[in-house]
């Protein structure tokens, strides 16, 4: 009988020796620990990216500078659980770095580096030469006229020796021109181009082997699944090749759509880039669900600020099939990037989660999309699964 009594009414045993509000707190108690315990056990079985494609390439995320400056301490967690390269998604880009005439702000950008090197991870510098994110003044005198080719290539190879110089035997490869070509793959007309002409590219290159004769050496662009641009790509690299300058490899950038380009044109450009002799990296993947305005890789002002309700359709969330839809797409990548493993190095996403991608904001502005492995929360999506079951098949 007295056993009956405890087994059924263990609150009234209790309620002999605690006040009332005590069994709440110790049923609170025990339910966070309980709730907690089930999230760490989640969070330790989830598989990690860089292990399952340890013997295959990198796995690599671009962080932005909150993520490094300690705000974000659960994507932080999620970065050095998930991934064994970074990229940095703006604290090396020229406007940063030397927004001025000889004024470094180096601050973000060594918390980065000392990021990367503190967890081990393969660390890319990105970028050193670009039409984008690099201040007017690069390119213009006192007097607000162009500088000279020689004014040019002397501030081009400063910021070189300053940025690479500064974190040599640290980053380990760097992106040193960036879309320097067409979608018919000529030279894209920037200030580069216009005022050093089309070695500005070979110098650049050789201004960093010079700054880091150990950093590895890429050229990096999107769209270079477009037969065109492949071709210009191919001939770049044949003629920094010819005259002996270093490259080592090649960034496809991988900014594509649920449908778009197939996986046969992302192949076709992967299998020519290795027959040059150079390695070749997925260096900015995501894949946009949403729809794609005209004109999506040079947007006009009535496309950037649209709210239309069509261009956004997922605003209150994902359905099931399109999930469905990104975890084949993303699997389908996969299955290409191991079968060319012995060609891709790396393959890093750009971004860590569907909160923090840029694709929220291009080309449309103030979208909600969902490219990426892990959702607005940090938790795996479908995709992320269907990414590693891919591993070793
Ligand atoms: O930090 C400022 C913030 O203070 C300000 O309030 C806000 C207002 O617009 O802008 C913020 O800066 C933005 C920055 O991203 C950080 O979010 C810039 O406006 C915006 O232009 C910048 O966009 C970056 C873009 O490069 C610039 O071209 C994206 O984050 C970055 O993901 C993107 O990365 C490029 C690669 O470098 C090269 N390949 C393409 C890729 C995607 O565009």
């Amino acid at each position: 009988m007295e056993t009956k009594y405890l087994i059924f009414y263990p609150s009234d045993v209790m309620k002999h020796s605690f006040p009332k509000h005590s069994l709440t707190i110790w049923l609170s108690i025990t339910g966070l620990c309980l709730v907690l315990f089930f999230v760490f056990t989640a969070e330790q079985q989830l598989p990690s990216l860089k292990k399952v494609f340890i013997k295959d390439f990198y796995v690599g995320v671009a962080v932005n500078q909150g993520q490094m400056a300690g705000y974000l301490p659960s994507d932080v967690a999620l970065v050095k659980k998930q991934f064994d390269s970074v990229s940095p998604e703006n604290v090396l880009k020229w406007s940063r770095v030397q927004p001025k005439p000889h004024t470094f702000n180096f601050g973000p950008a060594d918390k980065y580096v000392k990021f990367g090197m503190k967890n081990d991870m393969f660390i890319i510098g990105h970028n050193l030469v670009w039409h984008k994110q690099v201040p007017d003044w690069v390119f213009k005198n006192d007097d607000g006229k162009p500088v000279s080719r020689e004014v040019l290539l002397k501030r081009m190879k400063y910021h070189i020796d300053k940025v690479v110089g500064r974190y040599k035997g640290k980053i380990n490869g760097w992106d040193v021109v960036n879309e320097a070509l067409t979608e018919q793959g000529k030279l894209r007309d920037t200030k580069w181009l216009k005022i050093i002409g089309s070695d500005y590219i070979e110098k650049a290159f050789e201004y960093a082997h010079k700054a880091d004769p150990d950093a590895q050496l890429y050229y990096n662009d999107f769209n270079l699944w477009k037969p065109a641009k492949r071709e210009g790509v191919i001939r770049l690299v044949k003629e920094l090749q010819k005259k002996g300058i270093r490259i080592d490899g090649i960034g496809m950038q991988g900014h594509w759509y649920l449908h778009k380009p197939s996986d046969d044109q992302i192949e076709a450009s992967i299998q020519a880039f290795s027959k040059l002799g150079v390695k070749v990296m997925i260096s900015e993947l995501d894949i946009s669900v949403l729809p794609i305005p005209k004109d999506h890789d040079n947007p006009p002002p009535s496309i950037r600020h649209s709210r239309d309700p069509a261009l956004n359709p997922y605003a209150n969330g994902l359905p099931d099939s399109v999930k469905n839809a990104l975890a084949t797409r993303y699997a389908s990548l996969f299955r290409l990037f191991e079968k060319h493993k012995d060609a891709i190095t790396r393959v890093t996403f750009w971004g860590l989660n569907d909160k923090e991608t840029w694709r929220n904001n291009w080309p449309v502005i103030g979208r909600k999309d969902y490219p990426l492995l892990f959702n607005r929360y940090n938790q795996p999506k479908e995709a992320f699964y269907s990414v590693v079951e891919t591993s070793g098949k």
